[in-house]
C-alpha cells in the first residue's frame, strides 16, 4: 500500500519511532510516498496515498498543541484512511483518543491508534532518570511495538487501547494543559550563567517563542512544552525554577483574595468563574513578571532540573 507519514518530535524520539516504521513498512513491501514533518510549511500538495500515519509524541496525557494546530489546518484531498500513533514515556492518556478524534472531524477513516514506549524527556520527574542498559532495553522493546503496530494496520485491526477510567483521569489533566503550556510554563524557563549565547535554543524552537536579549534566551508565550530547548542546549544551561512558580501562585492567590472580598455578593456560579479567572491571570502575570525581572538578578535559585540528566536521542542514535 501507499502510506503518507506526518510526524513531529521535540527531543527526537518520535523521529526516531517514525524512521523505525518507515523501515518495516518498506521491508514488508509497501511504499512510503512521503514523508512531512509538521513542524514545516505545508506544501502546495501532498500525493495521494492509501494511508496516513501520523505520529505524535505525549505531553501532559495529551498532544502538544502543534500538532493539534497543524492538524486542523492541513490541506486534505479525497477520502482518506488514517492511523493515530503517538510515543510516551508511559501512558498516552486521552492523546490517541483525542488524535484519532481529530482526524475523523478533517474527513479521515481511522483504523489504528497505536502507542510506542520511548525514554521520557520530561526531566522535572525524577522518574525520567534511567541508565544506559533501560534506555537500551526500551529501544529494543519500541521495535517490537513498532512491528505490532505495523502488522495491525495490514490487519485493520484496533491495537491495545488504554482503559476508560485512564483515558478519564488524563482528560482532567489535559484541558488545564493549554492554559498552563501557554501562558505558564514557558515563562519559568531560565538559562543560567553556564549559557554560552550560541543561539541553539532560539533558532530550534519549533514556536518560535525564545528570543534573546544580550545573548542570552528570554521565553514567550505559545510554548508547545516539547522540552527541545532543555534537552538539547549544549551546556545544559536551561532549567525550570521553582521562583517563578511560586510568583504566579503567589499573585495568583493575591488576585483571589481581591475578587472573593470584592466578588463575595456575585452568587455561586459567576463569583466561582470570576475567582477562577482571576487566580489564572495572577498566575500568569507572576511568572511572566518574573520571567521579565530573572535576566537582571545575580542569583540561581530554585532550580527543578539541577544537575539531572538529559534523556534524548544522541546523533548517532537518530
Ligand atoms: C512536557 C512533557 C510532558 C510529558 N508528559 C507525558 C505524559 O503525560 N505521559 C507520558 O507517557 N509521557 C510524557 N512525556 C514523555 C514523552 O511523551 C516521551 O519522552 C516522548 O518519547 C517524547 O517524544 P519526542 O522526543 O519526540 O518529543 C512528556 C514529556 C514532556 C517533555
Ligand atoms: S542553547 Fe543553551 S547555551 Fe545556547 S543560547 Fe540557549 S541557553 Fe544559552
Ligand atoms: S520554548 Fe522550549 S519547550 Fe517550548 S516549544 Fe520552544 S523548544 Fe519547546
Amino acid at each position: 500500500m501507499k502510506v503518507g507519514i506526518f510526524y513531529f518530535s521535540g527531543c527526537g524520539n518520535t523521529a526516531w519511532v517514525t524512521q523505525k516504521t518507515i523501515e518495516r513498512l518498506t521491508d514488508s513491501g509497501h511504499e512510503v510516498v512521503f514523508l512531512y514533518n509538521l513542524e514545516k510549511d505545508f506544501p502546495a500538495e501532498f500525493p495521494k496515498t492509501d494511508l496516513d500515519i501520523f505520529f505524535s509524541p505525549i505531553y501532559y496525557a495529551g498532544i502538544p498543541s502543534l500538532v493539534v494546530d497543524k492538524i486542523k489546518r492541513l490541506p486534505i484531498t479525497g477520502d482518506k484512511k488514517a492511523s493515530f500513533w503517538t510515543v510516551a514515556g508511559q501512558f498516552s492518556g486521552i492523546g490517541r483518543t483525542f488524535g484519532a478524534f481529530l482526524l475523523k472531524d478533517r474527513g479521515y477513516e481511522v483504523h489504528t491508534t497505536h502507542m510506542i514506549r520511548m525514554p521520557d524527556t520530561y526531566l522535572p520527574l525524577k522518574i525520567s532518570q534511567i541508565t544506559e542498559e533501560q534506555k537500551k532495553e526500551i529501544y529494543q522493546k519500541a521495535i517490537e511495538e513498532i512491528k505490532e503496530g505495523v502488522s495491525a494496520l495490514e490487519k485493520e485491526e484496533p491495537c491495545r487501547v488504554e482503559s476508560k477510567i485512564t483515558a478519564f483521569i488524563a482528560s482532567l489533566l489535559y484541558f488545564p494543559y493549554l492554559y498552563y503550556l501557554r501562558y505558564v510554563l514557558s515563562y519559568c524557563f531560565i538559562s543560567t550563567n553556564a549559557c554560552i549565547k550560541c543561539g541553539k535554543c532560539e533558532r530550534d524552537c519549533p514556536c518560535q517563542v525564545i528570543h534573546r536579549k544580550n545573548g542570552r534566551p528570554q521565553w514567550y508565550k505559545g510554548c508547545t512544552g516539547c522540552f527541545r530547548c532543555v534537552n538539547t542546549c549544549p551546556v545544559s544551561a536551561i532549567d525550570i525554577s521553582w521562583i517563578g512558580f511560586s510568583a504566579g501562585i503567589f499573585l495568583g492567590l493575591i488576585g483571589l483574595f481581591f475578587v472573593s472580598i470584592y466578588c463575595g455578593f456575585l452568587g455561586s456560579i459567576l463569583g466561582f468563574l470570576i475567582k477562577i479567572i482571576a487566580f489564572l491571570f495572577g498566575f500568569w502575570l507572576g511568572t511572566l513578571s518574573f520571567q521579565k525581572i530573572y535576566q537582571k538578578l545575580p542569583v540561581e535559585k530554585g532550580l527543578l532540573m539541577k544537575g539531572r540528566k538529559r534523556v534524548f536521542l544522541s546523533d548517532e542514535e537518530k
